[in-house]
């Protein structure tokens, strides 16, 4: 077992009583283990943007199709990276809304491009991913 540290953080009320609400519908015993739960899936996250290798996943984009030009840029991107984008599947979520959902498969540094490629076609309401490694 390895050495446990004792550390302090900070957080702004509203969110450890969202957290601890949280603790408690999962049953965990207590927020240690909460916290170091909720770290290695932070590092999960986000290792991948710090090695250079293979990784697959998918990025989502929900936007308003309303947005003058939006959902063309996006098109576009997804085409400028054609080696990385094998498809894509478009859901119409209300009148206005949609969600992409944009499959990735190649190196994890052209995912990072690609992400920062569709932040700036324009405004959109939510953009996440979800990718891993396939090594
Ligand atoms: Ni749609």
């Amino acid at each position: 077992m390895s050495k446990i540290v004792r550390t302090g953080v900070s957080f702004p009320e509203e969110l450890l009583r969202a957290f601890d609400k949280v603790i408690e519908e999962l049953g965990i015993e207590s927020r240690s283990q909460a916290i170091q739960e909720a770290i290695r899936h932070f590092i999960s996250l986000h290792s991948w943007r710090i090695a250079e290798e293979d990784v697959a996943g998918a990025v989502l984009v929900h936007y308003s199709h309303e947005e003058h030009g939006l959902e063309e840029g996006l098109t576009d991107v997804q085409h400028e990276f054609i080696d990385l984008v094998p498809s894509a599947l478009h859901l119409h979520l209300s009148k206005s809304d949609c969600l992409l959902i944009i499959a990735v498969r190649g190196k994890a540094s052209r995912v990072k491009d690609l992400l920062k490629s569709l932040r700036r076609v324009g405004r959109v309401k939510q953009l996440t991913h979800l990718i891993m490694p396939t090594y």
